[in-house]
């Protein structure tokens, strides 16, 4: 991890394909959505599932990303076996519902009937077929599986190298957050009147911080980030937390939120009177101590990750927003014919409190909120569409509700002959970088 402390854009590999300036046809273009599912798609590594969807035998998840299908099944040896999601009799779809558990996967049109882990093993009348199907020579076509963090990626591609390879500095930045023990929360998907890389560009800058998410001045210093381009197209910023905007007044007292952590976590509010930028360290002191009584391990962590916000994207689809007892896990998808639409989807996890950690470091059980005990079922998927939060029938979470308030409105003006080529200013630096290692992959030159 980058120690923070200096703050501005670090580039630690920028792209081989140089940098073009971003027009609007890769947002509004079909020839350009097509030609990534020819050469982006079929070519990278990318984010499929949780892996708690297919955690036991028979689990199955289908990830599917323009006309491709692909089907991701733990087998009944314990193994994760992903599979073009096709019939090899007559190419019909053979899983069609999101995920599911199964003893094999069956076709439902004429009921071949493959393994898990994608051997065909039941072909009704066989002796119908001409010297009878071979079922040995037709298994499903397979697709390279591997996981981390908890979470399950595929890659249609036999030459990437392999996944932990291509995640390169996420591997470390991410591990101390052990995504795969938090709790699931919540399942969401919103169809959203936007190009799927419009949801990146909006997670690559902070830039519209200040317009449109008010909130946030009473609890991160956003102008003071610090951003790193990775290999591959992926980035990171870290965003200074449990404080305030340090480019516009001060306040006297800790925000609402500020002092709502400092409570939380054991201190006193009224004693950062008139130096509310001492909150930050304060809060990584309080927290470090209170973590164990309260039933949360901090050891993996940094102080500075006590009080701060990661935010990582990993190219194509993957984006992850950190917090020591909270994650987000997030996607965007291609709608498979219409550049302008894609689904967001968004994994909501938090860390439940343990006893066991209390346990472990000798102290007191003493959970923050009793509430955070009780054992949660794994959530319904919801979806809805973008109207649905617009109106307030439904919510992401208040600051990515803005965010999808505002998204519709920069595809629209994609479309204007008025419209040339982005500008972009050292906190966007993130959106070139990975338009860049995109155009790598697709051989933009
Ligand atoms: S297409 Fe699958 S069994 Fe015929
Ligand atoms: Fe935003």
């Amino acid at each position: 991890m980058p120690e923070v402390q200096s703050r501005g854009v670090f580039v630690h590999e920028a792209s081989p394909a140089g940098t073009r300036p971003i027009t609007a046809e890769r947002y509004i273009s079909e020839a350009w959505l097509r030609r990534e599912f020819d050469e982006l798609w079929p070519s990278v590594w990318q984010f499929a599932c949780l892996e708690r969807d297919v955690a036991e035998p028979g689990q199955y998840v289908v990830w599917d990303v323009g006309r491709e299908s692909i089907v991701i099944a733990r087998t009944s040896d314990g193994d994760l076996a992903a599979n073009y999601n096709v019939c090899q009799h007559r190419g019909a779809r053979i899983a069609t519902d999101g995920r599911g558990c199964a003893e094999h996967l069956t076709c439902p049109y004429h009921g071949w009937s493959y393994r898990l882990d994608g051997r065909l093993v039941v072909v009704p009348d066989n002796q119908r077929f001409p010297g009878g199907v071979d079922r040995a020579r037709h298994s499903l076509k397979p697709v390279r599986v591997d996981t981390m963090w908890g979470l399950v990626f595929v890659c249609p591609n036999p030459s990437a190298p392999p996944l932990a390879e291509y995640l390169g500095p996420l591997l470390e930045a991410v591990a101390p957050f052990q995504l795969e023990r938090m709790t699931l929360v919540a399942d969401q998907t919103v169809l959203l009147n936007c190009n799927w890389k419009a949801v990146f560009d909006n997670f690559h800058e902070l830039y519209h911080v200040e317009h449109i998410h008010p909130l946030h001045e009473l609890q991160f210093d956003c102008p003071t980030s610090r951003v790193d381009l990775y290999a591959n197209g992926h980035t990171g910023v870290t965003i200074y937390g449990h404080t305030v905007n340090t480019r516009l007044p001060i306040p006297d007292a800790p925000t609402p939120v500020l002092s709502r952590d400092l409570l939380r976590f054991g201190g006193d509010p009224g004693e950062y009177q008139g130096r509310v930028l001492d909150v930050r360290e304060a809060t990584q002191k309080l927290r470090r101590e209170a973590g164990p009584r309260l039933g949360w391990d901090y050891d993996a962590f940094e102080d500075w990750q006590l009080s701060d916000v990661e935010q990582y994207n990993a190219l194509p689809n993957l984006m992850l927003t950190l917090q020591p007892d909270d994650a987000m896990v997030m996607r965007a998808r291609p709608h498979p014919t219409d550049p302008n639409w894609c689904w967001w989807d968004k994994f909501s996890l938090h860390r439940q409190p343990d006893p066991a950690v209390a346990a472990r470091h000798g102290v007191p059980f003493e959970p923050h909120d009793p509430a955070d005990l009780a054992s949660v079922p794994r959530p319904m998927h919801d979806e809805f569409t973008q109207d649905d939060v617009i109106a307030g029938r439904k919510t992401l979470g208040v600051t990515i509700d803005q965010d999808v308030h505002f998204i519709r409105d920069v595809q629209a003006g994609m479309h204007s002959r008025g419209f040339g080529a982005q500008i972009l200013n050292d906190d966007e630096r993130r959106i070139q970088h990975y338009h860049d290692w995109l155009d790598h992959v697709m051989g933009v030159r």
